[in-house]
């Protein structure tokens, strides 16, 4: 059964910490001159119309990313992601929005290449029409969990993967963690970003304790939560596991955090969002 589609959420405020993290790391890796593998295992469209009747319908977008695009005061670690964002769009528009795949592209060069897995077939369509005029883009309408453990380790030993399930199914969250445990086992110089939402606080913890009694090292944990934990039916956070993060990365979110925390309250509360930042494992 797959009935998640991106594009109802796509800007929303998990987006902007996931894509903000993806936008650091990528820059990051873009630093050295040898090439990297670049591997999305969820990767949705591609790109996304913010204009269109799916982000209209759920207006998601308007607490995300519109909230920052016009900001002045951005902290530095924020304005490379925003950067981003105003690059796709007319001055003064927000009518485009990257999904992950958008986000690689952008920093893509000769010597890199990515490798993209989505599974619906729609998304599916959208991203090949995406990827159609990118060099060294592979798209494949398989798993992503299978598929991203065939490439590893990369040629040249330098890889970014991004597991970015959408957790229609309770499994994803046990299956997410052994995927990357099974990863680092093959290839343990990688970074592996996890994004997660906070559903229930429980499956949260189940994670963390995945992760603590496997042989992962340098789990960076991040999590930013509009409203607090509930019992109740819906995302109220969403948070991240970084593994191996390039080395200033806790430091920008340090500075990202606290600003978005300012801006980013949920629509319907008065609640003051709230974020954890912890190295999880050390390295
Ligand atoms: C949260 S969205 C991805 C968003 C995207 N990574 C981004 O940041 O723009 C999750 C996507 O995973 C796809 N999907 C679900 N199960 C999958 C699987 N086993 N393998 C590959 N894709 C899958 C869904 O169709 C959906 O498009």
């Amino acid at each position: 059964m797959l009935s998640y589609r991106h594009a109802f959420h796509a800007g929303n405020f998990a987006d902007v910490l996931k894509h903000s993290v993806l936008t650091l790391v990528l820059e990051y890796m873009t630093r050295k001159d040898k090439g990297f593998y670049y591997i999305d295992s969820h990767s949705g469209a591609g790109m996304y119309s913010l204009e269109d009747e799916y982000a209209q319908k759920t207006g998601e977008f308007k607490d995300g990313i519109a909230k920052l695009i016009n900001q002045s005061d951005l902290p530095e670690a924020l304005q490379p992601y925003i950067e981003l964002v105003k690059s796709l769009n007319l001055e003064d528009e927000l009518a485009l929005y990257p999904g992950s795949p958008a986000i690689a592209k952008y920093f893509d060069r000769r010597q890199d290449s990515a490798h993209l897995f989505e599974l619906h077939p729609t998304d599916i369509q959208h991203l090949t029409d995406f990827c159609q005029r990118w060099n060294k883009c592979h798209v494949k309408q398989v798993d992503g969990y299978q598929g991203l453990l065939s490439l590893l380790p990369p040629p040249n030993r330098r890889g970014v993967v991004l597991i970015d399930p959408p957790y229609e199914l309770k499994e994803d969250y046990h299956k997410a963690v052994n995927t990357i445990i099974k990863g680092y086992k093959k290839f343990s110089t990688g970074s592996y970003i996890l994004w997660y939402p906070v559903v229930k606080r429980g499956l949260v913890d189940a994670m963390q304790t995945q992760f603590v009694n496997s042989p992962v090292k340098n789990v960076l944990q991040v999590e930013f939560c509009q409203q607090s934990d509930t019992d109740e039916y819906g995302m109220t956070g969403t948070g991240l596991f970084i593994v191996n993060p390039p080395w200033q990365l806790k430091a920008q979110l340090t500075e990202i955090l606290p600003y978005l925390s300012q801006k980013l309250n949920h629509p319907s509360t008065n609640e003051r969002p709230t974020f954890t930042l912890e190295q999880l494992i050390e390295e």
